[in-house]
């Protein structure tokens, strides 16, 4: 597996797997790499010839007090799982480089953007779309494969590819879960063991959400208090919010007719941690 640095090194790089007529699925991550992250860049294997990971702690996505600074780091054991999973080039830009001295040139989209997340994390899918933008151009892969668990930023890059005509597949894979349902994640290991605990509350309230609509029940207002109750079971959690939404537009729906999904957020002490399950 070949790492580079600089995005004239990437570019001869994928210029050369081009020549070859090679396929490029691509895997962007902030690293500390878990299960999730190696599901992505096993599935890029399955169906790419080559796989791009790139790490990179995007500072554009974090806002002011947030966790930007703490964010875990793992190098050693990214390189190593990135190897084990089938990856092919790792991508680890610099900041100076891929942000430089910031223009002001921004992805941005009205409304999508500034719910949910985007409402307690101002600023946030800007600076992940416009990453991510950065690194589609640079990598300029046949695939884009992300995670389901960050359900937002899923519709915001598929909206953005779609309405910028790039010449790129969005594959969203599966949400991988620990053996008690909680969502992998980075941030998990911010958690201490009580909180680790805890944090199962995301995934019990989701299926408890779930359960009651398999049962009949379609009204939003008579699924969240029942849903919010099984968070407020748990002492170390704080909602920030829970919605039923339409997968496509994220609306928020009172009715659930069709499809929907349910989206939660919730603080386990000081971590935020999100998760979200379809409804149908
Ligand atoms: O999901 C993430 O880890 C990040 O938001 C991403 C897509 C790598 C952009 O920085």
């Amino acid at each position: 597996m070949e790492q580079v640095i600089t995005i004239k090194e990437m570019r001869a790089v994928i210029v050369s797997f081009r020549q070859k007529g090679e396929t490029i699925g691509f895997v962007p991550t902030m690293g500390f790499l878990h299960e999730g992250h190696c599901s992505l860049i096993r599935e890029a294997a399955r169906a790419c010839d080559r796989v791009v990971v790139s790490i990179f702690v995007n500072p554009l996505q974090f806002g002011p007090g947030e966790d930007f600074v703490r964010y875990p780091r793992d190098l050693k054991g990214d390189f190593e799982k990135c190897l084990s999973a089938g990856a092919h080039l790792l991508f680890l830009p610099e900041t100076r480089e891929i942000i430089g001295e910031n223009s002001g040139a921004f992805i941005r989209m009205d409304r999508i953007m500034d719910i949910l997340c985007g409402a307690s994390r101002p600023g946030h899918f800007q600076g992940v779309a416009t990453m991510v933008l950065k690194l589609l151009n640079i990598v300029q892969p046949d695939y884009l494969f992300l995670g389901a668990k960050d359900f937002q930023q899923t519709v915001i890059l598929k909206k953005m590819v779609r309405d910028f005509f790039m010449p790129v597949r969005v594959e969203v894979m599966p949400t991988v879960r620990e053996s008690d349902g909680l969502a992998m994640s980075s941030r998990n290991s911010y958690l201490n063991p009580e909180e680790r605990k805890s944090a199962v509350a995301l995934y019990r309230a989701m299926k408890k959400g779930k359960e009651v609509f398999l049962k009949g029940e379609r009204k939003a207002s008579v699924i969240k208090p029942l849903m919010e109750n099984e968070i407020r079971k748990e002492s170390a959690a704080r909602i920030d919010y829970i919605e039923m939404v339409s997968p496509e537009t994220l609306v928020p729906l009172d009715d659930i007719q069709r499809d929907a999904v349910i989206l939660v957020a919730v603080w386990i002490g000081k971590t935020r941690l999100i998760d979200n399950l379809k409804l149908s």
